[in-house]
């Protein structure tokens, strides 16, 4: 397959991309088709590395209603409500929910997906029929499982035995979320048993870390501590993080320096956040979101995830990456001109290097031909356009293929 004219991540020059046995093999300014090769002309088009949603719950998504709505928009009553509704998981339930959903987040582009699963549950029956969904897909999507301890490790019957069940039963990344824990010291506790076990067991970690508007809660700089002096480092991911919104900046200056030494990730979920968040402010109302922008001028590597699609927490989603980066950049004042081309690397590189997954990703000779074609020239365009994905290619096969919108227009001027 060659790939014509192509504006490669925003690149003025084009190029043009040649794929065969599903990987890059040539990337030159001008190459000629051989004869019956398939060519896509991709004359003022964008070519994209695929969206990658570094931090979703699909244990729980189209679930949003059911059994109740969350009138109320807080963390705690999405948490409440949900113990509700996961009596009744089925295997069978589980999976053709998160079907659905991976059908729409693929339809947008998504080619790498890291779903957090709700593991305070006995029978761990979500988990189960995630592990069976991330293997019928993996030649199309690659799927990494969080085994996340939704209603607390040490506060919760067993926790600590249903984590260690769930990363033997083949969990990719360990989870945690210490600022649901009971005490203070449960939360640190919570974070020094989830690192130990994500050692022994050679997993990923990626923790629900301090999402609560409360500046006092500083699971940060414990995680951040354990991920240093373990050498664990960018394995580890800090998901959330909405409390350092609210943390003075005295302390998020002397923060700031641990978390540079730690090498950790950081997933900001802003379309959540900013729903989730400011909940019991009156006025001022906190935005909910950690700082993105401190962060990522620090050089540490900062992606934005969808986190729910239709749940308890989110009435709304559509699988669409736009969606949170466009927010992401409101909310973050991330707007400068630089600011808005260079944001597709939230929801792309930063992403797949939060999910430990650079070594196959990205558009380069030799690695596997997974891409998309955006409908527009660069990405402020894209954007703010809510370009289509003409093209999305994974392992060099064209998974979806969308007809651009055509809008016939009879006024006069
Ligand atoms: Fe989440």
């Amino acid at each position: 397959m060659l790939i014509k004219n192509v504006h490669i991540q925003n690149d003025d020059q084009t190029k043009d991309v040649r794929i065969e046995n599903g990987q890059f093999v040539n990337i030159s300014p001008s190459i000629e088709a051989t004869n019956g090769e398939k060519v896509i002309d991709a004359t003022d088009k964008l070519m994209l590395p695929p969206f990658v949603d570094p931090h979703v719950h699909l244990d729980a998504t189209q679930t949003a209603g059911d059994p109740e709505w969350n009138q109320s928009g807080t963390l705690f009553d999405g948490i409440r409500i949900w113990s509700e509704r996961k009596q009744k998981l089925t295997v069978e339930d589980v999976k053709a929910r998160a079907k659905k959903a991976i059908k729409i987040q693929v339809a947008n582009g998504i080619q790498f997906i890291r779903s957090h699963v709700d593991v305070t549950d006995p029978n761990l029956t979500a988990l189960k029929a995630l592990i069976e969904v991330r293997d019928e897909i993996k030649d199309q999507v690659e799927l990494q499982l969080v085994a996340f301890p939704q209603e607390g490790i040490l506060s919760f019957p067993h926790g600590k035995e249903l984590m260690t069940e769930a990363a033997d039963m083949g969990a990719d990344v360990i989870g945690g979320i210490p600022h649901f824990e009971f005490t203070h010291e449960y939360a640190v506790a919570s974070l020094q048993f989830l690192m130990k076990l994500a050692e022994q067991k050679g997993k990923l970690v990626d923790v629900h870390c301090d999402e609560i508007d409360d500046p006092q809660s500083r699971s940060l700089e414990t995680l951040a501590t354990l991920a240093l002096e373990s050498g664990m480092g960018d394995k580890v991911t800090a998901s959330h993080t909405t409390a350092m919104g609210s943390y003075n900046d005295a302390y998020a200056y002397k923060l700031f320096r641990l978390l540079k030494m730690s090498h950790i990730n950081f997933i900001a979920n802003p379309l959540v956040n900013t729903n989730l968040g400011g909940r019991f402010d009156t006025y001022p109302k906190r935005r909910g979101m950690t700082r993105v922008k401190e962060l990522n001028a620090d050089g540490i590597n900062v992606a934005f995830g969808e986190d729910d699609l239709k749940d308890p927490w989110y009435p709304m989603g559509n699988g669409n990456m736009l969606d949170p980066v466009e927010m992401g950049i409101h909310v973050g004042h991330l707007m400068g001109y630089d600011d808005i081309m260079n944001s597709y690397k939230f929801v792309t590189v930063n992403a797949a290097k939060a999910m430990h997954v650079t070594d196959h990703y990205g558009i380069e000779v030799g690695k596997p031909a997974d891409c998309i074609i955006m409908n527009n020239d660069n990405f402020y365009n894209a954007l703010n356009e809510r370009s289509e994905i003409l093209y999305s290619i994974h392992n060099g096969n064209v998974l979806v293929e969308t007809e651009p919108k055509k809008v016939h227009n009879h006024f006069k001027f």
